[in-house]
């Protein structure tokens, strides 16, 4: 056992190494207020709306989060950063716009915030700690959570929009947190009686989506694939066993292991009859995702 004396000067020697790291993250992406112009510019891009809740990671004197807030009365900010004093002012200033029922600044470090329940993630940060914290917000910001940062993206996640000024040095990204659609996935469409049972194999990274379906014996590539937030469409185009070969757009949200929206089908043209003169259907779709992957389907299986 560790006498009082030494257990009282280890617990010093832990709190002086602990503000001497904190010291230097601080270093590492140090102070410097964002120029009016750029901040106007996330914010703006962000646009973040009425019921909504932003946060700055790193949010210095608090300036992005007042610029949210102005003229937003229903949008609430917060603010972190590792910087006491700046924390401080912050909330001081916020107190003197009477902000203080709106705006909050805490004393932590990025890696300690909650993502999980905001709509707006602001950070200028220096880029080795903004890809550091990709995987923290893939985790736990929700899908459709925007992003917007100025002058680095975030590793090899191609932003979603790009706004670059000339004569401004200063890119202003935005991206939307995707949701997780990765995994297999199934669904039925009846089509003019018949019932066709989907059996799909989602692949993503970030946004962009692929994949490969199954309708009986019949395989083919979704084209066209869109993610953003929670919103998926793609284009699926193949021969369904006794309808023929059907076009379907599908669009849907994804929520969890459900993904519900539309599907607009463009079944075969009769013979003898002009494909313009098909109507498009629009049916209901309802995916859920699968714990087994029906794609392959096992060898020596009849699937016709
Ligand atoms: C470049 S300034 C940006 C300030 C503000 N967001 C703006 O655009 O005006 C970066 C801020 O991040 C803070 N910071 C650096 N590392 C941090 C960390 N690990 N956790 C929280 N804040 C951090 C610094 O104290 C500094 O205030």
């Amino acid at each position: 056992m560790p006498s009082r004396r030494s257990f009282l000067s280890l617990m010093a020697a832990a709190s002086a190494w602990q503000a001497l790291a904190a010291r230097a993250q601080e270093l590492f992406s140090p102070f410097v207020g964002s120029d009016p112009e750029n901040v106007e510019r996330m914010v703006k891009l962000a646009a973040p709306s009425s019921g909504e809740t932003v946060i700055d990671l790193g949010s210095g004197d608090g300036r992005i989060v007042f610029a949210a807030l102005k003229d937003r009365p229903g949008v609430r900010g917060i603010g972190v950063d590792i910087n006491a004093g700046l924390v401080a002012k912050a909330n001081a200033a916020a107190g003197a716009q009477n902000l203080a029922d709106r705006a909050q600044f805490l004393h932590q470090n990025v890696f300690d915030a909650d993502l999980g329940k905001v709509d707006v993630i602001f950070m200028w940060l220096f880029p080795e700690l903004m890809r550091l914290l990709r995987p923290k917000i893939l985790a736990q910001a929700r899908p459709g959570t925007r992003i917007v940062a100025a002058t680095w993206g975030i590793g090899n996640w191609p932003a979603d929009v790009t706004d670059e000024r000339p004569g401004n040095y200063t890119t202003v990204r935005l991206w939307h947190v995707p949701a997780r659609i990765e995994g297999a996935w199934e669904w039925e469409v009846n089509i003019g009686g018949i019932n066709h049972r989907f059996e799909a194999l989602l692949e993503q990274q970030f946004q962009q989506a692929e994949g490969a379906v199954r309708v009986g014996h019949r395989r083919q590539l979704i084209q066209s694939a869109k993610l953003q937030g929670r919103n998926l469409q793609f284009l699926l185009s193949m021969t369904l066993p006794g309808s023929g070969y059907t076009g379907m757009s599908y669009s849907g949200e994804v929520r969890g292991d459900v993904i519900e929206g539309m599907i607009e089908v463009r079944p075969p043209a009769p013979e003898g009859e002009e494909l313009e003169t098909i109507t498009t259907l629009r049916l209901p779709w309802r995916a859920r995702r699968s714990t087994t992957i029906g794609y392959f389907a096992p060898t020596g299986t009849d699937i016709s």
